[in-house]
């Protein structure tokens, strides 16, 4: 279905393997493409309830954009690289469903960028984090500029930006760029874990949370608290928050069908 992806849906869960191993996965304008529309399929098909993204092979997760595609590129054919890979990351980090990065090795520039617009990351020992365009004479252009120092904070986010020093699993870890580390043998198996969890609570709850933490990060708390209130009502409406509430209350696990 896919050339540069590599796909499979089990227990509700699609697990999304970028498969250029021998290019340390980069993301070439294929990869974008079908990222793209994997993403399109995460929000319609009814069957997942969460994601994982990873890399092909025991190096990389993802070594960044696809070098040898910059060459020749104009200032406008520039912007709009930049543009489009900013949208189906905007569009990642705007799931309604969880996407989980399990980063297994090299995570540089587009790949580091790709790990931040998911919801969380785990990593395996081996991981390394970097955002190293300004070796290239460029910037991070899908997002790593922004989501880079809302996650680590600004100064330390400069100094990574400047440098291009890439940062190992621990450092990440510290930094809160990571949620855990992990074996990378039980990498995928601990991020399925997680999703499992997940995906036993109710749905729109799950949607509404990622999005009032995504505002969160845009204007201002006020306007925040706005939008909390009404998805905090929307879940009223629900009948996945009776069943919550009753099965609380009865002692029993709750059953919710995403209505
Ligand atoms: N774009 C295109 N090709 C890439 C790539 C990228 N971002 N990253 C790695 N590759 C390719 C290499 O060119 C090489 O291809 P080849 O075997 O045909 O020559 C292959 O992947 C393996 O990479 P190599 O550099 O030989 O591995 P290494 O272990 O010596 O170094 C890295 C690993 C990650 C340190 C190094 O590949 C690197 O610095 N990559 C670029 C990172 C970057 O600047 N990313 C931001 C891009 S905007």
């Amino acid at each position: 279905m896919y050339n540069t992806l590599h796909t499979y849906l089990t227990d509700n869960i699609l697990t999304i393997t970028i498969n250029r191993p021998d290019k340390l996965n980069a993301i070439n304008k294929v990869v974008m493409s079908e990222l793209d529309e994997v993403v399109n399929e995460i929000y319609l098909n009814k069957e997942i309830k969460g994601a994982i993204l990873t890399g092909a092979g025991a190096k990389a997760f993802v070594a960044g954009a696809d070098i040898s595609e910059f060459q020749g590129l104009s200032r406008e054919e520039g912007e709009v690289l930049s543009r489009i890979g900013q949208e189906i990351f905007y569009r990642i980090e705007n799931s309604p469903k969880p996407i989980i990065a399990a980063v297994n090795g090299f995570a540089l520039g587009g790949g580091c960028e790709l790990a931040m617009a998911c919801h969380f990351r785990l990593c395996s020992p081996n991981a390394k984090f970097g955002q190293p365009e300004v070796n290239l004479g460029v910037i991070p252009g899908y997002g790593g500029t922004q989501r880079l120092t809302r996650i680590v904070g600004k100064g330390k986010a400069i100094e990574l930006m400047l440098t291009g020093r890439m940062m190992d699993a621990q450092e990440a870890l510290q930094a809160g760029l990571v949620n855990y580390i992990i074996e990378a043998d039980e990498l995928l198996t601990k991020a399925r874990e997680i999703l499992s969890i997940i995906g036993e609570k109710a749905p729109l709850a799950v949607a509404k949370i990622i999005e009032c933490a995504n505002l969160s990060e845009d204007g201002s708390i006020g306007d925040g608290f706005i939008y909390e209130q009404e998805a905090f009502g929307e879940c009223f409406a629900t009948e996945d928050m009776k069943e919550g509430a009753s099965a609380f209350l009865a002692k029993r696990k709750p059953v919710f069908k995403g209505r």
